[in-house]
């Protein structure tokens, strides 16, 4: 069985690939076969992160010139990555048959991949929240700042209508400590349970770090210098709470057929 986990946030530059790409060298190294697909279509920049430079992208495999199989690269640890390519404005505003077609087209590679991680761009857009929509778990990424607890509230409440989905994890990032971490969440749950009827659930923080920041500079994933601990135990526990999560409950199209 494999399991989609779409990383989303509404608001841009709040650590989504930062945390996609460290959770996807974490769920491995536990002893899941790890596929990462970097959804932000267009803007791609997970392969930086990762100091990778795939040639063939999912804009060849939507161009019908390759297949995804074609396209998958060997990231960092093992993990497998599917690129979203740059620079490429037609990617940008994908329609609802390209959107559809980029779904299926992943069920080719499900017999070697136990959790597909999507790494999806900033803003609610239709491209955003089908990708959101497809997966069988959401990890919401927040920040303690108004403007991201704001814009991941307006994210979730379009999952929320579009297709009744009422389960979410949440991390917290860039926090001083586990304490606020807990605080922004606790905060951050209340405002949602006040208007929507939607279960969330606290997967974890990941403190505010320099060693982190560099590692994004280096294009070297944090989750490769164990000697890291603090940052890298917040990694694994996430990891636990996102195994671990309920999927979410609603309809529509999602990856793998599943119809969990
Ligand atoms: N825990 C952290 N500590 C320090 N810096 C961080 C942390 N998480 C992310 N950053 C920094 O924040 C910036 C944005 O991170 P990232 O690109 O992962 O965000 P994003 O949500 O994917 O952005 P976008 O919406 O543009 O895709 C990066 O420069 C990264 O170095
Ligand atoms: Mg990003």
């Amino acid at each position: 069985m494999t399991i989609s986990l779409a990383i989303a946030s509404g608001k841009g530059g709040v650590g989504k690939t930062t945390i996609a790409v460290n959770l996807a060298i974490t769920l491995q190294r536990m002893g899941s076969r790890v596929t990462m697909m970097d959804a932000d279509f267009g803007l791609a920049n997970a392969h930086i992160l990762m100091g990778q430079n795939p040639k063939i992208t999912m804009s060849d495999v939507l161009a019908g010139e390759n297949s995804v199989q074609d396209a998958l690269s060997e990231g960092p640890a093992g993990i497998k990555f599917l690129s979203g390519g740059s620079g490429l404005l037609d990617m940008l505003n994908l329609d609802a048959e390209a959107r559809y077609r980029t779904i299926r087209a992943l069920d080719e590679i499900e017999n070697q991949t136990d959790v597909l991680m999507v790494d999806t761009p900033a803003g609610a857009s239709d491209s955003t929240l089908s990708f959101v929509l497809a997966s069988d778990k959401v990890l919401v990424v927040i920040v303690g700042e108004p403007t991201s607890l704001m814009d991941a509230y307006a994210m979730i409440k379009a999952a929320h209508m579009e297709q009744q989905v009422d389960k979410f994890s949440v991390v917290v990032n860039m926090v001083r400590d586990a304490d606020q971490g807990m605080a922004h969440f606790e905060k951050f749950r209340a405002i949602t349970r006040r208007f929507l009827d939607v279960e969330l659930s606290y997967a974890g923080h990941v403190p505010q770090s320099q060693a982190l920041r560099n590692s994004i500079v280096r294009r070297s994933p944090i989750a490769l210098h164990p000697e890291h601990t603090r940052e890298n135990r917040a990694f694994e526990a996430i990891a636990r709470e996102v195994l671990r999560a309920p999927f979410r409950g609603g309809q529509g199209v999602r990856f793998f057929n599943s119809d969990r």
